[in-house]
């Protein structure tokens, strides 16, 4: 870091992200899968103009993501992470970040750095979830890129967190249930709901062997949730302002079972060893969402406003931790 050509790829960093989004939405690497293609076929293959195509691979070769071999082009480990079936797979993210309405937040990253506020809806004059409730494409790219973030997640929590004791669990805001399904997996003692907006709830779980353990209920949680001996509710809260987060907050502490525990699953600030995503990812959250990632000492303070209070905050081997609150009193 520190020298002036660091610093002119750090300032044109954008122009890689495009290009990465664009092979992402083409599926280079998918069509890559099968061992190197000359440009001509895989420009057929994705219908794009060839010569074109041969220019956006150039920039992708020099970055790392693709190699070339006497003109035929071949994933590098780096591309592999594009494929489509691979486990946490990150193309869907890189073509999240093709959506217009979201590149064109970011461009407004300065008004809201200027009046805290929210880029995207200063632009677009409506919300994040309003936008991708209307956009049914966008609305599902967003759906395959929390699955596939979460997938890696999932297993990390349910081995770090111990659910003896507790019976029933709700996913709050969980999307396509990927995290449920990696508890309920793990311990089979568990029945889960997942809970999240009509338009995203996933119906059923990907494994048949869950079903007889697995319910959805399709609700705001800013009005109620389901009863439970557990909520998770993992990216959720960084999406929200605090008044918002309280409102889900409350709507938790007033429905969680006695002796119940509420497991927040996010990226904390200021805990080491991820500082830049964090950092990122806060950033991301004041531009698109209006929310924000916090310290320990600021999820302690929304809880306890909310009733809650922090109880531990467990590592998970990933840079996600579990913060566990309790009702502070009424409950134990
Ligand atoms: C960042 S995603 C996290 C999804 C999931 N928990 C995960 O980590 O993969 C936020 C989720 O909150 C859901 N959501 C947004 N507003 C909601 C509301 N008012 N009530 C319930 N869910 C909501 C979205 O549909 C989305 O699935």
């Amino acid at each position: 870091m520190g020298k002036p050509a660091d610093l002119q790829s750090m300032v044109t960093g954008f122009r890689v992200s495009a290009a990465l989004s664009v092979a992402a939405e083409l599926g280079l690497s998918d069509q890559l899968a099968g061992g190197p293609r000359a440009v001509g076929d895989l420009a057929a293959a994705v219908q794009a103009d060839e010569d074109t195509l041969r220019r956006l691979l150039r920039v992708l070769v020099a970055v790392g993501v693709y190699a070339e071999y006497d003109g035929s082009f071949a994933n590098t480990t780096v591309g592999e992470e594009l494929r489509s079936d691979r486990p946490g797979s990150l193309r869907p993210l890189a073509r999240l970040l093709q959506d217009p309405a979201i590149w064109a937040a970011w461009g407004h990253l300065g008004h809201s750095v200027r009046t805290g506020a929210t880029a995207f809806e200063a632009l677009h004059g409506i919300d994040l979830w309003t936008h991708r409730q209307r956009n049914p494409e966008q609305n599902a790219i967003f759906n395959d890129t929390m699955a596939a973030l979460s997938s890696y997640v999932g297993d990390a929590v349910a081995n770090a967190y111990d659910f003896t004791g507790l019976a029933s669990v709700v996913d709050v805001g969980g999307g396509q249930g990927v995290l449920l399904e990696a508890v309920l997996a793990r311990h089979e003692h568990l029945t889960g709901t997942v809970f999240d907006l009509p338009h995203v709830v996933a119906k059923e779980p990907r494994s048949s062997a869950l079903e007889s353990r697995w319910s959805v209920v399709a609700g705001s949680f800013f009005e109620a949730v389901p009863a439970a001996d557990a909520y998770l509710v993992k990216s959720i809260l960084h999406d929200w302002p605090d008044d918002r987060c309280l409102q889900i907050l409350r709507s938790c502490a007033a429905a969680l079972n006695p002796g119940g525990v509420l497991l927040v699953v996010e990226l904390v600030l200021g805990r080491p060893g991820n500082e830049l995503q964090a950092a990122l990812t806060d950033l991301n959250m004041l531009v698109v969402a209006g929310g924000r990632e916090r310290t320990e000492a600021e999820y302690a303070a929304l809880f306890e406003a909310a009733g809650l209070r922090l109880t531990r905050v467990v590592d998970t081997g990933i840079p996600m931790s579990i913060l566990e609150a309790r009702r502070s009193s009424g409950g134990s």
